[in-house]
């Protein structure tokens, strides 16, 4: 499959998300279209700019753009508030002005990082995600929300900020370690447990090429992604009508689960697989799925070298944490759930035992 160009429809502001292969070669050209003669800013993690940050440059310079790369820590390094100061400092230092277009070359951190920075430099300036991770491709440069964490709660500083484009390079995943790979797939499983059963399938069968970043499934599975999450945040762009919070299923079992191991030991990604685990087993006490369902979804996440089951986690300390995720609206507990694999629902306050019982099957 050669690449996609798919619009997030949000009027005046939407914006293309192109996916492909081999698109950096291409970066210079679609970034004229929106150069204004400053300097352009790329943010990267060192390892990422090792690897493509001189094609970013060359790509940039044969358009004749100037760019300069800022170096920012890895992992949730990039989410502080002294990494964002830092990154403000130096674009002052760099003398850009409103003109400017923040890039963002890196994962879900750095693609966080750097909408918010595009975000309140001089009240906001273009921003490109060139996102370098599977689950930054299928999940978090898409939408345009932007993050910071306090040393006290994930993700408590931030802002809407669409971006201007979104260049999906698939072949950048070729360097990916497998275990990112895997927090990847554990976004596009949740996807198709809660909106599509026909990618249900795609991964079912394709486990093979996808784990092995065959680049023409890669297309297929970050395009489709792309295209189910676009739909959602252009109908409910600011997380407001509930339809965005389809997206959280797993979410909710899922960030208790990272809160109780203090976010280590444990990616995003396999504390959401134990969490979708957890919640379609709440779905199957509520009669909205079949046991046929639950087994099916356990053994892809199982196929995909993903957890289903945690230990040494207390599920009081789990159902603590349950009540103190930020997406539990004042108090209330939501968990987005199939209702039929392949088709999702809101879920508010279920009963407390239900909810409890369920959590407690996933240790
Ligand atoms: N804004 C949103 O809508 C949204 C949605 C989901 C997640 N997020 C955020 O995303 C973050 C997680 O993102 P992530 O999983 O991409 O993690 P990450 O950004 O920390 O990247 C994971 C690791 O992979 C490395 N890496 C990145 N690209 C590489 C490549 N091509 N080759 C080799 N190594 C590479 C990174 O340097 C890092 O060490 C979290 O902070 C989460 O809160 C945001
Ligand atoms: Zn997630």
């Amino acid at each position: 499959m050669s690449s996609q160009s798919i619009t997030v429809d949000l009027g005046e502001r939407s914006y293309p998300i192109l996916v492909g292969k081999k698109l950096i070669k291409d970066l210079g050209r679609q970034v004229a279209h929106l150069y204004l003669g400053d300097k352009v800013a790329t943010l990267a993690v060192a390892i990422v700019d090792d690897l493509y940050g001189r094609a970013v440059r060359e790509s940039l310079a044969g358009s004749g753009i100037p760019s300069e790369t800022i170096l920012v820590p890895d992992r949730e390094g990039a989410k502080t508030i002294r990494t964002y100061q830092h990154v403000m400092e130096q674009l002052l230092r760099m003398k850009v002005g409103r003109g400017t277009i923040v890039i963002a070359l890196g994962g879900g951190c750095v693609g966080d990082l750097a909408g918010f920075v595009a975000a309140t430099y001089m009240r906001g300036v273009r921003l490109v995600q060139i996102p370098t991770t599977l689950l930054a491709q299928v999940d978090s440069s898409i939408g345009g929300k932007a993050a910071l964490n306090l040393p006290e709660a994930k993700n408590i500083v931030g802002a809407f900020h669409q971006p201007s484009l979104v260049l999906s390079d698939v072949s950048l995943l070729k360097t990916l370690p497998t275990r990112e790979v895997r927090c990847g797939v554990a976004e596009l499983i949740k996807y198709a447990a809660i909106m599509d059963l026909r990618l249900l399938e795609f991964l079912e069968k394709e486990r093979v090429s996808i784990l092995g970043l065959e680049e023409g499934a890669m297309v297929r599975a970050v395009s489709w992604a792309t295209e189910l999450k676009s739909g959602i945040v252009a109908r409910d762009e600011r997380d407001q009508s509930g339809l965005r919070a389809l997206l959280n299923f797993g979410h909710t079992f899922g960030h208790a689960v990272e809160a109780a191991m203090k976010y280590h030991g444990l990616s995003h990604g396999e504390a959401i697989a134990v969490g979708m685990a957890g919640e379609i087993r709440l779905a199957e006490a509520l009669g909205m799925v079949s046991k046929k369902d639950v087994e099916r979804l356990e053994a892809l996440i199982v196929s995909y070298g993903l957890p289903i089951r945690l230990k040494g986690v207390n599920h009081r300390d789990l159902i603590r944490f349950m009540g103190h995720d930020k997406k539990a609206e004042a108090g209330r507990l939501r968990f987005a759930l199939p209702n039929g694999l392949g088709n999702g629902t809101i879920v508010s306050d279920p009963p407390k035992k239900t909810a409890t019982d369920a959590m407690r099957g996933c240790l």
